[in-house]
Parts: C-alpha cells; structure tokens; sequence
C-alpha cells in the first residue's frame, strides 16, 4: 500500500475534483437524510442518474416518508416504478420500510451490521448509506468503484466474481477520507461513470491521473478483468390484445415471478410461430413470426377457452418485440383481435380496461412496447371509438 502521504495526497485530488466538478445538484445530495439516499441508491442500482432523476422526484413526492412507503398500496408502488425494470428493487424497498416501521421505531438504523439486515440491502448500499448518511467510514464498492480501482493498482482479478469485491473493500477501507467518506465514495463514483466510463474514457482528464498505475503503465485496456455472464434463456410467447371498443382485455400476472402482479395483456407462454435460429436474428429488426395454421388454432382455442369469445376480426402477428430481462429474454409475437361486446365472465385475474383508463395501471415495459405495437398498426381505428 501507498505510504501516508501520498494516501492523503490521493484524498485531496480526488475531494479537490469532487467539489469543484461534483455534482451537487442531484437530488439526493440535498441532505444526509438516510431514507433519501437509501431511495436513491436502489433506483441507481441497475438505472442511470439521468433516467432516475424524474422518477426519484416523484417517488419522494408519493412517499416522503419510510411510514407512507411502509403504508403504499401495491398498484400505486408499482406504478411509481414503471419503465425502471427489476421490480423486486420496489417490492424489497417496502419490505424493508415495513421492517424499519416494525423493528427500529420507524427510525431509519444508523449501524452498518443493522442496515445489512433490511431487505434488498447487500454490501454495496449498506455503505453507501453509512457514509453518506452517517458519515462512518465505510466502503461503497459496485462495478464502477471496481473499474476505478482496477486501473489505479493495476488489479487484474475478475470483478464477475463476488469474492473480488472484498479486495476493493479492503483497499477503499484504507484510502477512504475518515472526514468525508460519503464525498470520498460518491466522487469516485462520479469519476466511474464518467471521466472513467467503461467506454471512452479520459483518463488525461482524472484528477487521479498521476496516482493511476494502468494509466502511467500504458495497460488501461486490460482493467478490469470481467469474465463473461451466462447469456439470459430465450423464450418465445405470444401478446394477445383482445379489442372491444375502446376496451380492451387486461391480465394481472401471478404474484411471484417475473413482472409479478403487473397487468399485460394476456401472454401465453408458448411457441406457436416460428422463431428458427433464435440466438442468430437482430430481434430489433426481427420481422414478427407468422402464425400458421397451427398458431391460429391455438390462439382460436385460446380464445374460447379462457375469454369464451369468438373473433370478429383477427391480426394476427401484427408485430414482435423482444424484452432483456437479467435471466431471461422473451421474444413476444403480438397479435390484435376484435370481438364484439365484453363478456364479464372472466378468470378472476382478467378485465376490460378501457385504453382511457390505462394510465392507473401498472404497465411493465414490455406491456408498453406491446401497445406501441399495436397504437402504430391501428391508430386511426382505434381513433374512432
Ligand atoms: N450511482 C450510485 N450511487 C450514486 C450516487 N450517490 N450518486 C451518483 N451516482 C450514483
């Protein structure tokens, strides 16, 4: 490790760099208000600052407080988080707040062995909190703390392992500024995402440029060292948008699993097109797999059996789309279908939703890329209910 003063001297560049390049304005550096940081570290955890900040403002503003997310209904939670994705960051925030309200007084802990507890709290957010909140001098290491210091010290272990995180944990417990740790942590945070971003970096630009060994050595390209993810499992489905008027049939997926108590419209978990060589199409370009004679018959059969309806009119594979969850990717083929009247006797999970009413639903993101779909091919139809 560096001797004493050049620890001190790193300290200074990068806090000197902090306060005069940091960005102050992001609303959670407002205050040290705990529950504050904590709301933002999740949202932050898989989103970017710029996507982040208007859902953040309207999150504080529906939930000022660890009580009133404690107390939220479901829907009005899930709707806060629509389109940011890994609903289980939410559901956990709640849960955890639940515990805060349960355990702690509704008192938000101020001990880092106490904060790890809560649900959907690792390591990581653990000590953002406590340095930021509490100003306890306590790593916060992610994947872009690990980018930094892999070039500084030239380490070449691999970040996809989560036993290499200790190895930043320790060195950041010994270069960590004792009086502003919560600055110390944020500013190599902000230098991670941005002078040293994964991709273009400027590292002539860091204000750390002479403490960085991988810079000074002319080896910046072989850090970090980062083994490949397992690829997420492909499935093929199909997206039914049962039309009647303006209304149109609505699903609420199951309790657990992905999209978890979302409404879609209903997707059938099945293969009835064609997707032949699936790891080898550009879905984005991908042209929807027709449905042949197989497919009609299964989406006829489908009709009767679940909506007990006949079609007027059917589209059908009217458009794909393919959604990149962190296990799974699904490759969703829509199709549209008109009936006439609504039928009320539905599964207990279904319903007739007008498209006016969507805005109270909570709608994942492959739900709205789904109406997109189907709002492109038959806007003026749709027009004119
Ligand atoms: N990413 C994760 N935490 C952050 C923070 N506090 N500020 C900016 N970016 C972040």
């Amino acid at each position: 490790m560096w001797p004493e003063e050049k620890i001190q001297a790193f300290r200074k560049a990068l806090l000197d760099w902090y306060d005069a390049a940091g960005r102050d304005h992001l609303p959670w550096r407002l205050n040290n208000d705990p529950y504050r940081i904590w709301v933002s570290e999740i949202m932050l955890q898989q989103t970017q600052v710029i996507t982040v900040i208007p859902y953040y403002n309207r999150f504080m503003a529906l939930f000022p407080s660890i009580k009133e997310l404690a107390e939220a209904e479901e829907d009005v939670l899930l709707k806060a988080w629509e389109g940011l994705g890994y609903y289980s960051r939410v559901r956990n925030l709640q849960k955890a707040a639940q515990q805060i309200m349960a355990d702690y007084d509704g008192v938000f802990p101020n001990q880092p062995e106490e904060i790890i507890k809560l649900k959907g709290i690792g390591p990581y957010t653990a000590g953002a909190i406590s340095s930021m909140a509490f100003g306890l001098p306590e790593p916060a290491v992610d994947g872009n703390v690990m980018r930094v210091f892999s070039r500084v010290f030239e380490i070449g272990d691999d970040i996809a392992k989560p036993a290499t995180r200790k190895i930043f944990e320790g060195l950041v417990r010994v270069l960590i500024d004792p009086d502003r740790p919560g600055d110390f942590n944020q500013a190599i945070m902000d230098l991670g995402t941005d002078i040293c971003a994964p991709k273009n970096p400027r590292p002539e630009e860091s204000p750390i440029k002479d403490f960085n060994q991988a810079y000074q050595n002319g080896t910046m390209h072989l850090y970090p060292f980062k083994s490949k993810a397992k690829k997420p499992v492909p499935k093929t489905m199909q997206g039914i948008v049962i039309q009647s008027g303006d209304h149109f049939l609505l699903e609420k997926r199951p309790e657990s699993g992905l999209l978890a108590n979302f409404w879609t419209f209903p997707l059938v978990e099945e293969n009835w097109g064609d997707w032949p060589k699936i790891e080898q199409i550009n879905f984005l370009v991908a042209e929807p797999a027709p449905l042949n004679e197989e497919g009609m018959h299964a989406l006829n059969t489908f009709l009767d059996e679940k909506v007990k309806m006949t079609a007027e009119q059917i589209q059908p594979a009217v458009g794909s789309l393919t959604h990149v969850f962190s296990h799974r990717k699904w490759h969703i083929t829509v199709h549209h279908v008109v009936v006439e009247g609504m039928k009320e006797d539905l599964p207990e999970n279904m319903q007739w939703v007008s498209r006016f009413d969507f805005p109270d639903y909570a709608f994942a993101v492959p739900q709205q890329k789904m109406w997109e779909i189907i709002w492109k091919e038959n806007r003026k139809f749709l027009q004119s209910f």
